[in-house]
């Protein structure tokens, strides 16, 4: 019953590059195919998936659907699994992932070339695709970006009830604080969102779009939000969207001589556990690295490419350029535990 209710989903995106010939070949030639279960929006995947096929011949057979809803599901279906790729967003959850036993590593020559050392798992569980930066934002009108510093310094008492945040069951600010607990340790960062809390104009709610938005109107002064959701409004097609953004400006903290740096971090993928094209899933992981495909995801997502030298989206160059937090991202996954108890115990709703 399941996996009737699965092949309808199936997004056949081989089928529009080769229509019913490819088609009907990959009922008997299986190997040219591979299965993808994306947390990726369709759009934000499925362009550069079609060009995989173009370039390969390999078919694609996509499953968008939310991130944790995902994985478990990944877990429930076990070796019947039909996924090869699981493509998600933060490290924290791909760590996850890789705790839950459904990815395997990979070793690939391409892979170790081209994506940097702390962007991936260090047991190539799971490899990093795109970059975000997770960064201060202030309001022009009131805040004058002399008096931002650090995140470490949003705990200052000059700022209360002047911080929107999102809540502490976003997986975003799980990772912020993991990182900050590898910076800082246990006992200050706890104390550190001891003080953000108190600074909070308002009980957490609402995602990074929100924050921005509550920022640009005057609800509040300073927000933590991802690098693309300030790009997709800077480049919205609606007035009212870009009109906010033009109010809110953005700060990279932690810039300083022997500071660490702006915390980053990634989407990702990884190949599952009992992964049936695990060849043709570890090319189109290749393929999503290669320069194309890099400056493709960026420019598309407003995201930073994990590839050197790849050029980044036109919206991004605005923003200027950091100097980035080195930490390997699955320390991020290995803290989160302590982040999500440390955040309860301190009051992050
Ligand atoms: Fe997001």
């Amino acid at each position: 019953m399941r996996h009737g209710f699965m092949v309808k989903h199936w997004s056949r995106i081989g089928v529009l590059a080769f229509g019913a010939l490819g088609c009907a070949l990959s009922a008997t030639v299986s190997a040219e195919e591979v299965n993808v279960y994306s947390a990726r929006k369709e759009a934000l995947i499925q362009p550069i998936l079609e060009r995989f096929t173009e370039e390969t011949g390999i078919e694609v057979n996509l499953i968008t659907g939310k991130a944790d809803a995902l994985l478990k599901r990944l877990e429930v279906e076990g070796d019947a699994s039909p996924a090869d790729l699981f493509v998600t967003v933060d490290a924290g959850r791909l760590h996850r992932a890789k705790q839950a036993g459904v990815l395997q590593p990979v070793t690939s020559d391409v892979l170790a070339k081209r994506v940097p050392e702390n962007l991936k798992d260090a047991e190539n569980y799971w490899y990093g695709l795109s970059q975000r930066a997770r960064t201060i934002f202030y309001r022009k009108e009131t805040v004058n970006p002399a008096d931002l510093s650090t995140y470490e310094a949003l705990a200052d008492p000059r700022w209360k009830g002047k911080i929107c945040m999102r809540s502490s069951s976003n997986i975003y600010n799980q990772s912020l604080v993991a990182s900050l607990i590898e910076a800082d340790g246990i006992e200050v960062t706890e104390n550190w969102v001891k003080g953000l809390v108190a600074n909070f104009a308002r009980p957490p709610a609402g995602g990074d779009t929100d924050l921005l938005l509550a920022v640009a109107a005057g609800a509040c002064e300073l927000t933590l939000a991802n690098t693309y959701y300030y790009g997709r409004l800077l480049g919205s097609d609606d007035a009212k969207q870009t009109a906010a953004a033009a109010k809110v400006g953005v700060f990279w903290p932690n810039q300083a001589e022997g500071q660490r740096g702006v915390h980053v971090n990634v989407s990702g993928a990884g190949l599952t556990r009992y992964a049936q094209h695990k060849e043709s899933a570890i090319k189109l992981m290749e393929f999503l690295v290669s320069d194309e495909a890099q400056a493709w995801y960026a420019e598309t997502n407003n995201e930073y490419p994990v590839v050197a030298g790849v050029e980044r989206s036109d919206v991004l160059s605005t923003l200027g350029t950091f100097r980035a937090d080195p930490i390997a991202l699955n320390r991020l996954g290995e803290n989160n535990r302590a982040a999500v108890e440390l955040m309860d115990r301190a009051g992050w709703k």
